[in-house]
C-alpha cells in the first residue's frame, strides 16, 4: 500500500496515487484524464485550468487539506495578471500533488469537451479534431551534430508530444527556418493527421505560442445553395454561418440539366467546377470576414453534398450519373488537399474531407444525414426524409438501413411556384384558410403576427409581402384540401364549387386568391392549378420513395419520422401529412431535425473518428434505385391524390377530418361549405 496521496479526477472519476511534486497535468495524462494542453506543460497556453476542491469528500474517500496542491507560483501569477484567471483556478501544469486532492477539470479545459447540439434530437459531438496546435521548443542547430530545423522540429515533437513522425510539403519548409528564428525556437505547429493516415502533417507553423485559434468550415453544397458553418477546432462553436446561391443554376435548375449540360457542351464540366469552386472561395473570405478572422487559420473544410455536386466540386464529369447503372467515378470518401481543389482563399496547405456516396443517386449529403440521425441505432423503425431539390430517403432500425434519393424537383423550396420565392422577410411561411369562411390569414417572415392582427401592417411596413416560401406553400396547398377548395385529384374547385370569391377563374382552371396588392403596385398572391401540380409531383415523388423502402424493408407503416433539410425545420408536421408527403404515423411521432447534412458535415469536421464510423455504416446502408425500380411509376401515381389514392392515413383521421374526396361526387357548395375539419 502506497502512502503516495491520492488525486481524484471528476466529472471522469479516474483516481490514482502520486508522488508529492508530481504536476497535477502530469498526473492527469498518465490516468488518461482529458485536460488540455497546447504549450506541453510551459504555463503559458492556460489550456490546463483545473480547480481543486477542499473538505471532506465521502462519496470518494478522501479529505482535502489546505495545501493538497502547491502554493500558486510566479508562472500563474504572471498568467493572471496578464490574463486573468478564474478565482479558484490553478494551472495543472504548475500546481503539484502535495496531499489527497480532488481535481475537477472544467468543460473548457477537456480536450474531448462535448458540444451540445440545439436540436430536439440532440447528440453530443465530441471534440476530436484531425488539426490540432502543439507548441514547442526546438534544439537551436549545432555544427557539430549537423541536423536539418525540420528534423529537430520533429524530434521536439517527438520527444514533447510523443508524436513519432511528421510530413511537411515545400511551402511549408519555406516558411520553417524564419519561424523557427522569429519564435526563438518556440513555434507552435498545427498538425493534421486523418482517421487513415500513420504521418501528421505539418499544416501551419507560426512563432511563439499561437493563440489565434484554428477554424474549420463544414459545408453543405447542394444543388440550389451552398451553406457553410465556420467552426472552432478547438471548442466545436460555430463562429459563422454563411450561404450563397449556388452559381451552377446559370447551367440548369436540376442534377439532370446540369448532367444535360456537361454532355452537350464539351467543356461544360469543368466550367461548373470553375463556378462552383469560386463561389466556396467567395463563401470562405466571406464567411471569415463576419467572424473577423483570418481566412487563413481555416485548415479544414469538410464538404457534403449530392453526387452530381460531388463530381463537379471534384473536376470529374458527371456524365456516367445521368445514366444507368449511374456508376460514380468513386464512392469512396475523399481526403485530399484544399489546393488541388483550387480552394485558395483559406490556408495553403487546408485539408479536404468528403464523405462517402451512398449510390449514383444517393450521396454524400446522405451519408451525413445516417451520421447526424443514426437510423441504425434506433430502436423503432424510422424513416429520415431530408427535404431538397432531391430528397434523400433513409429507412431503417438496428437491424438495417435503406436509402434512396428521390427526384421531387424545386417545388418544395418556392422554385417553380407562380407566387413562389425563397424564405426571406416578405414571404408568407405560414397559412392557416377557415373551413367556413374559406378566408385565409397568414404569417410573413419578419413579423410574428398573424395577417389578422392588430400591429401585422406596421410589421411588414417596410418588407411588404411579396410571396409564398416553401413551407407556406405546403401549408397553402394542405389548408386547401382541408377547407374543402381542393378535392382530392388536387383539382380547385370554382366559386360556385367552394362557395368563396376567392377560387377565381384562371384560363380553364381556377387558382385562389391568397393576398392581392395590386392596387398599391404590390403582387398579387395565389395559389394556381399550376403550383398545385408542381407540388403534387414532388410530394409524390418522395412518398412512392418512401414507400419503396417500406416495400424493401417489408413493411406498411413506420413508427417515426423525421423531416430533415435546409427547411424540414420550418415544415408543418401536420400538413405534409395532409398533403401525402410523408406515409402515415402519429403526429407526435414526427420531428424536425433542422440542417441534418450540415450537421452530419460538422460532426465529420469536430470529430476524426466519425469518419471512419460514417464510412463503416455506408458500406452497410442497403442502396435501393428509384430510377430503375418498375414499383416507383406504380407509387408515384397512386401517390398523386391528397393525400393518397390507396393508402390509408388512420393516424392523420385521428385529427383531421378531409371534405369530401371529389367535386364531381355529391358535393355541392352548401354541404361542401359546411363540412368542417377538426383542428389539431
Ligand atoms: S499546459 Fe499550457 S499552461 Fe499549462
Amino acid at each position: 500500500m502506497t502512502n503516495d496521496p491520492l488525486v481524484v479526477f471528476t466529472p471522469s472519476g479516474k483516481r490514482g496515487h502520486f508522488p508529492v511534486g508530481t504536476p497535477i497535468l502530469t498526473a492527469a495524462r498518465q490516468l488518461g484524464v482529458d485536460l488540455d494542453s497546447v504549450c506541453g506543460g510551459r504555463g503559458i497556453c492556460s489550456k490546463c485550468q483545473i480547480t481543486p476542491s477542499y473538505g471532506e469528500f465521502p462519496k470518494h474517500g478522501v479529505t482535502v487539506r489546505d495545501g493538497a496542491l502547491s502554493e500558486w507560483n510566479a508562472v500563474e501569477q504572471r498568467y493572471d495578471d496578464k490574463r486573468g484567471l478564474k478565482t479558484g483556478r490553478r494551472l495543472g501544469c504548475q500546481a503539484t500533488v502535495q496531499g489527497d486532492v480532488v481535481i475537477d477539470v472544467p468543460p473548457e479545459s477537456q480536450v474531448h469537451r462535448q458540444v451540445v447540439r440545439k436540436a430536439a434530437t440532440a447528440r453530443a459531438i465530441v471534440m476530436d479534431p484531425a488539426t490540432r496546435l502543439y507548441f514547442v521548443v526546438v534544439e537551436e542547430p549545432d555544427m557539430h551534430s549537423p541536423t536539418g530545423d525540420l528534423e529537430r522540429l520533429e524530434r521536439a515533437l517527438r520527444q514533447q508530444w510523443d508524436i513519432q513522425s511528421v510530413s511537411a510539403d515545400l511551402s511549408l519548409l519555406s516558411k520553417l527556418q524564419p519561424t523557427l528564428r522569429k519564435g526563438k525556437w518556440e513555434v507552435t505547429v498545427a498538425l493534421h493527421k486523418g482517421h487513415n493516415d500513420d504521418v501528421s502533417r505539418i499544416v501551419e507553423i507560426w512563432p511563439g505560442l499561437h493563440e489565434g485559434g484554428l477554424y474549420g468550415l463544414a459545408i453543405d453544397l447542394g444543388s440550389t445553395t451552398i451553406a457553410a458553418h465556420l467552426t472552432d477546432l478547438e471548442t466545436g462553436e460555430v463562429k459563422a454561418s454563411s450561404g450563397l446561391m449556388n452559381p451552377q443554376i446559370r447551367f440548369g435548375e436540376d442534377l439532370m440539366s446540369r448532367v444535360s449540360y456537361a454532355m452537350m457542351n464539351p467543356g461544360g464540366d469543368k466550367e461548373m467546377t470553375k463556378a462552383v469552386r469560386e463561389a466556396i472561395n467567395d463563401l470562405a473570405t466571406a464567411i471569415a470576414d463576419e467572424a473577423g478572422i483570418d481566412a487563413g487559420l481555416i485548415v479544414e473544410t469538410v464538404f457534403v453534398c449530392n453526387p452530381v455536386m460531388h463530381h463537379l466540386l471534384l473536376g470529374l464529369d458527371p456524365v456516367e450519373l445521368g445514366q444507368a447503372p449511374f456508376a460514380l467515378a468513386t464512392s469512396e470518401s475523399m481526403s485530399l488537399a484544399a489546393r488541388e481543389m483550387d480552394l485558395t482563399t483559406i490556408n495553403a496547405r487546408a485539408q479536404v474531407y468528403i464523405l462517402p456516396c451512398i449510390a449514383g443517386h444517393v450521396g454524400a449529403d446522405c451519408a451525413a444525414v445516417a451520421l447526424s440521425e443514426e437510423p441504425g441505432k434506433s430502436k423503432d423503425l424510422v424513416l429520415i426524409v431530408d427535404v431538397g431539390t432531391n430528397a434523400e430517403i433513409l429507412l431503417g432500425n438496428t437491424t438495417r438501413v435503406l436509402a434512396c434519393s428521390s427526384p421531387t424537383g424545386p417545388a418544395f423550396e418556392g422554385a417553380q411556384i407562380s407566387s413562389g420565392q425563397r424564405a426571406a422577410p416578405g414571404a408568407i411561411e405560414r397559412i392557416e384558410i377557415d373551413p367556413v369562411t374559406k378566408e385565409p390569414r397568414f404569417r410573413v417572415i419578419g413579423s410574428d403576427k398573424w395577417s389578422d392582427e392588430e400591429g401585422f401592417d406596421a410589421d411588414i411596413a417596410t418588407t411588404g409581402i411579396t410571396g409564398i416560401c416553401g413551407s407556406g406553400i405546403i401549408e397553402a396547398v394542405a389548408e386547401m384540401r382541408m377547407a374543402g377548395l381542393l378535392d382530392e385529384s388536387g383539382l380547385i374547385g370554382s366559386a360556385e364549387k367552394t362557395g368563396t370569391q376567392r377560387c377565381i377563374p384562371e384560363g380553364r382552371t381556377h387558382a385562389y386568391l391568397i393576398h392581392d396588392s395590386s392596387a398599391d403596385g404590390g403582387p398579387r398572391i395565389t395559389v394556381t392549378q399550376g403550383d398545385i401540380r408542381a407540388i403534387q409531383l414532388a410530394k409524390s415523388a418522395l412518398y412512392a420513395g418512401a414507400r419503396l423502402l417500406m416495400d424493401e424493408m417489408n413493411v406498411d407503416k413506420v413508427d417515426r419520422v423525421v423531416l430533415a433539410g435546409a427547411f424540414g425545420a420550418h415544415i408543418s408536421t401536420k400538413h405534409a401529412m395532409v398533403l401525402g408527403m410523408i406515409p402515415d404515423a402519429p403526429l407526435d411521432k414526427v420531428s424536425s431535425a433542422g440542417n441534418a447534412a450540415g450537421t452530419g458535415a460538422r460532426i465529420a469536421l469536430c470529430n476524426v473518428a466519425s469518419r471512419a464510423e460514417i464510412e463503416r455504416v455506408v458500406r452497410e446502408i442497403t442502396k435501393v434505385e428509384t430510377a430503375i425500380e418498375p414499383k416507383f411509376q406504380e407509387h408515384f401515381v397512386a401517390a398523386n391524390a391528397i393525400p393518397h389514392k390507396t393508402d390509408p392515413f388512420p393516424e392523420l383521421a385521428k385529427v383531421v377530418t378531409l371534405p369530401a374526396p371529389s367535386f364531381n361526387t355529391g358535393g355541392d357548395d352548401e354541404t361542401s361549405g359546411r363540412r368542417r375539419r377538426r383542428r389539431a
